[in-house]
Parts: C-alpha cells; sequence; structure tokens
C-alpha cells in the first residue's frame, strides 16, 4: 500500500494522458476537447483502403495536436525501420507502434536514437517492458483486455509495470491499452498509469450515467410545472 502511495505521490503532476482508440474522424472530432491523442492498430486502419491511410493519419492529426500512434505492418527489423521512418514524416505528432518481438524491441532503439517517438505495442508481460523502457520506448502498451480474456489480470500488469519504471527510474510511460469497461479505466488511473486509450464506446460509458440522465429529466419537469 505504502508502495502505491509514493509511486502515485511521484506521478502527482502528470495527469493520466487520454487517447481515443479509433480512426474514424468524426468521432475523433467529437471527442476532440478531451483526447490528448489517437491510437490505430492495423485492424482499426483496415477499415479504409490502404492507398487512404497517410492521408486519413494526416487529418487526425489537424483535429488532435497530441501523439497519433500508427503501427508498423513489417514485421522484419530492417522493414520496420524504413516503415517507421516513413510513418514519422506524415506528420510531425506521429508516434510510430512497434510490436513487442524482438525485432520490435530493435527497431524501437533505431528510431529512438533518431529521436521518432515510438510505442511499444501487444504488451503482455513485466519482462517486454523492461526491455520496450531499455531500447527508449516512448511508450509501452499493457493489453488489459485480452489479458483478461485469457485468465489473466490486464490491471495487475499495469500496475506492476507502473512500479518498476518507477523503481528502476524509465521515463517510459506506461500507455493502459485494449481497455473494455469502466473497470479498467478507473484501475489503471488508480495505479498511476501514464496514459490510457479507449474505444468511442467506452469514453461514451466515461460520462454517461442513468441519474444524470434521470436528474435532467427531473429537473426539465420540474420547469415546465412552473411555466
Ligand atoms: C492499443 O493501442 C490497441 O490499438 C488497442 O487498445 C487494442 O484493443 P483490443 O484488444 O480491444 O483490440
Amino acid at each position: 500500500m505504502i508502495w502505491r502511495i509514493v509511486v502515485a505521490l511521484s506521478l502527482w503532476n502528470e495527469a493520466m494522458e487520454l487517447f481515443l482508440d479509433a480512426a474514424e474522424l468524426d468521432e475523433i472530432t467529437r471527442y476532440k476537447d478531451f483526447i490528448d491523442g489517437v491510437t490505430t492498430n492495423p485492424s482499426i486502419m483496415s477499415k479504409y483502403k490502404l492507398s487512404e491511410h497517410d492521408s486519413l493519419i494526416k487529418e487526425i492529426c489537424k483535429v488532435v495536436a497530441g501523439p497519433v500512434s500508427v503501427e508498423v505492418i513489417s514485421q522484419k527489423y530492417d522493414d520496420m525501420v524504413r516503415e517507421g521512418q516513413k510513418i514519422s514524416k506524415i506528420c510531425a505528432n506521429v508516434c510510430v507502434k512497434l510490436p513487442c518481438t524482438l525485432d520490435g524491441l530493435r527497431a524501437c532503439r533505431a528510431l529512438s536514437i533518431k529521436g521518432i517517438p515510438t510505442n511499444l505495442t501487444l504488451c503482455f508481460s513485466s519482462a517486454q517492458a523492461l526491455l520496450a523502457a531499455k531500447c527508449g520506448a516512448t511508450y509501452v502498451s499493457p493489453f488489459i483486455g485480452r489479458l483478461d480474456d485469457n485468465g489473466y489480470d490486464g490491471t495487475l500488469l499495469v500496475e506492476e509495470i507502473v512500479e518498476i519504471f518507477y523503481a528502476q527510474g524509465y521515463e517510459t510511460k506506461v500507455l493502459a491499452a485494449s481497455v473494455r469497461n469502466l473497470q479498467h479505466v478507473i484501475q489503471s488511473a488508480l495505479v498511476g498509469a501514464s496514459a490510457i486509450t479507449m474505444p468511442p464506446m467506452i469514453l461514451k460509458q466515461c460520462f454517461q450515467h442513468h441519474l444524470t440522465t434521470l436528474g435532467l429529466e427531473r429537473f426539465a419537469e420540474d420547469v415546465q410545472k412552473n411555466k
């Protein structure tokens, strides 16, 4: 418990960044006032023609000033570095997403040396996160929902990585990803994740509450009574 408080206090001045896990421009525009950035992945981008990807990312970057994560499709080191450099030229705020594999980690090191921001994705263990930090990753993304789906505790992994980075003095930010419910959001905030990304459906659930809806209905009824 004391350890958790120490970690929380050390992160006191750094509010958790909130990213939208989506590429739909209308959704991103709808929520632009409270999102700090966007994350995409090949599945999200597969809804669009490959030839449209760069222009879509440019449009997203016009709407949000913060990091926009775009994932490489290549799986081999040389190709990843080449593709990562290409992606980084789309816009100044693009963050290159790489998988937590040997090639991905090596590519992370190469791109970090060039000053290109990176987001190490598909992270399912603290050991992977440790290597991502060692390679200079800007963000590392533990996948909470997919871990839960497979019988593990996703938020526990987020907590463990936050504590390891604090203990070891790594500046890599822990980005809670694969978020499926409000409990994931709250738990990630409680354990001190630096950032969280969530699909529009979960972001919607963050501001929706049946008692707020009910309260508004009642206020509206009372206003009518006095007319
Ligand atoms: C994160 O960057 C990923 O795009 C995303 O959170 C994956 O979520 P999923 O497991 O719901 O596909």
